[in-house]
């Protein structure tokens, strides 16, 4: 299968997996409307695939066998299937807050979105990765964000207090809330889908 195909395929199963996970009904119009963007013509960008050396542990992290049979497996493996075409890469910006140890073992990659394999002006559609006991900093952002999180790991809204959404759980970032996430003793992986309103 071609990247286009593989994109397809995430794009698919991602819709599939926020729709059976999302319950905050602003996070579920979020997506509704992400997603139907994403219906149209997929658009692949010439993009030379990139790694960080923390991607070794990436696999800890995505082994199907994790994840209940239905949708949160199909995306997790439809997104292996689309990693090898993947840029990974370092979070831009400043670091309130952030574990000492964030910068090489943190990377992220935006699928769809500014910069991403299919380019997009108002939906992000990504994922983030982060090794065992690492804090992600503190951050703010115009667009809302629903998150889909794929491992035992930690979010917070107001940078203090911390709630586990579990394998699967969700929740809604509004416009500007501040938010962060640190993984425990297994790695962090999570999906967000954010909708950026025109400017
Ligand atoms: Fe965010």
């Amino acid at each position: 299968m071609s990247a286009d195909q593989h994109l397809r395929a995430f794009i698919d199963a991602a819709k599939m997996a926020f729709d059976a996970q999302v319950t905050a009904p602003a996070g579920r119009q979020s997506c509704a409307r992400i997603f139907e963007e994403l219906d149209g013509p997929i658009t692949v960008r010439g993009q030379t695939p990139e790694r960080l050396p923390v991607c070794d542990l990436l696999a800890q992290a995505t082994r199907p066998e994790m994840f209940a049979q239905g949708p949160l497996r199909s995306v997790v493996e439809a997104f292996n299937a689309l990693e090898p075409h993947l840029k990974w890469r370092r979070r831009a910006g400043d670091r309130p807050k952030a574990s000492a140890n964030f910068e090489d073992n943190h990377v992220l990659s935006m699928i769809v979105g500014p910069g991403g394999l299919m380019p997009h002006a108002q939906v992000y559609l990504g994922v983030n990765f982060q090794a065992p006991n690492v804090r992600y900093p503190d951050h703010t952002h115009p667009p809302e964000e629903t998150y889909l999180v794929l491992s035992d790991s930690e979010f917070s809204q107001d940078g203090e207090t911390w709630f586990p959404p579990g394998i699967g759980g969700t929740f809604y970032n509004p416009p500007g809330i501040l938010h962060a996430m640190r993984s425990g003793d297994t790695p962090l992986f999570a999906m967000w889908a954010l909708w950026a309103e025109r400017e």
